[in-house]
């Protein structure tokens, strides 16, 4: 393919020297980088053109959300989500962490308790824990080869001050999208224990699988919808996480003026570029995020297939995201994130998401990057 094909993700970009959090961890070491959820694809076209149009302007003085980025974020919801939304009930934030911790301080109290699932994403814990809420971590078992949360549990573990529910969709470290009637369950769950619901739905674009389907959490009914905050991102979808761009969806007036209010003077707007970025890249960048998801789903069977034949190795099927949570329990080993480093792997270790016997694989890379971590990981496992 010709060089600086936007659509060829087997293409190289050197990220070395970019103050770039993924690759400067294994400097001037033979490590390949896999951990932090970046992929090393470089932005749809659109998006770097109306980048440098911006910045050719010259003056990078405050600014405010474009309407065009409003419009076509409620648009995208309907079209593609099904879900209506008032332009209202939108929140811009200069990222997704930022939305978990308002979300948590603005609808639970001091003394009460909020509950996440576990594994999961490691700032859920830490939301809960910086704002000194008493925390109810509940299990993620698994159903039939998908990672799911267990409500059955949940309801003998929560504690009676539980005011919050944590839950992430599609599901990071596991892939999960979750399906209408387990999004159902979750819904009477939170109505039974009158919970409040914050969804984290960053990975929503990104379902590999081609009958998977994304339901927002806040679009099955009136009373999800009252109870939510949605937080959702152009960053993971189109590869602009260093831009700081994400919306939070408060559709309750009230839930809404607390969640405003806890922001105010602490959490900046966005700045101009990812309010750019982001416009263009809902607006132009669908073909460009069709060719992404054709890439990610060829790496995602690949390393299902090679996992599968490695012993001692178990990985579940990868609905959604580029993640790959691998079970490396049944290795003779202590610490599977440090054993495969060793090996030249740098994977995210299981430890920060609660299970320190998985570790998991950043698959947002080239092919040709990919083939040779899962060689290593293999080469690793056989002089075990
Ligand atoms: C589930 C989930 N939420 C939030 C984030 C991070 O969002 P941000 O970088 O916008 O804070 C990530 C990044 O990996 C994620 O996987």
């Amino acid at each position: 393919m010709a060089e600086n094909n936007p659509y060829d993700f087997d293409q190289h970009v050197d990220r070395r020297n970019t103050d770039c959090d993924k690759w400067d961890k294994y400097k001037d070491t033979d490590i390949l980088p896999m951990w932090v959820a970046d992929t090393d694809f470089r932005s749809p076209p659109e998006v770097l053109d109306a980048l440098h149009q911006r910045i050719d302007h010259g003056v990078l003085g405050y600014g405010h959300a474009p309407d065009a980025l409003t419009d076509t974020i409620v648009a995208r919801l309907a079209e593609r989500y099904n879900w209506k939304i008032d332009p209202e009930w939108i929140v811009y934030l200069p990222g997704l962490v930022c939305g978990l911790n308002l979300t948590v301080r603005a609808l639970t109290e001091a003394k009460e308790a909020a509950m996440t699932p576990c594994p999961i994403y490691p700032p859920f814990v830490s939301s809960i824990k910086l704002a000194e809420r008493e925390i109810c971590k509940v299990p993620v078992a698994l159903k039939e080869g998908r990672w799911l949360i267990d409500l059955e549990r949940a309801d003998n573990l929560i504690p009676k001050n539980t005011k919050l529910m944590m839950f992430c969709n599609p599901f990071n470290p596991g892939g999960t999208v979750y399906r209408r009637e387990e999004l159902e369950e979750v819904l009477a769950f939170a109505e039974k224990h009158d919970l409040y619901v914050c969804s984290d739905e960053i990975h929503c674009d990104l379902l590999l699988d081609e009958d998977a389907v994304h339901i927002p959490f806040a679009s099955l009914s009136e009373s999800a919808q009252k109870r939510s905050v949605t937080l959702i991102a152009p960053s993971k979808t189109f590869n602009i996480a260093g831009l700081g761009a994400s919306i939070a969806i408060v559709p309750d007036p009230d839930l809404r003026r607390k969640f405003v209010r806890t922001r105010q003077g602490i959490v900046p707007s966005l700045n101009v570029l990812a309010y750019t970025a982001a416009t263009a890249a809902y607006h132009h960048g669908q073909p460009w995020l069709d060719a992404q998801l054709d890439y990610l789903r060829a790496n995602r069977d690949l390393v299902e297939q090679e996992i599968a034949t490695i012993p001692g190795l178990e990985l579940q099927h990868i609905e959604a995201t580029y993640l790959a949570w691998i079970d490396a329990s049944a290795l003779p080993v202590d610490n599977p994130f440090a054993f495969f480093e060793e090996a030249g792997v740098g994977m995210s270790p299981g430890s920060d998401f609660g299970n320190p016997n998985f570790v998991r694989l950043n698959f947002g890379c080239t092919r040709e990057l990919l083939t040779e971590a899962l060689r290593r990981i293999r080469v690793a496992v056989e002089t075990l």
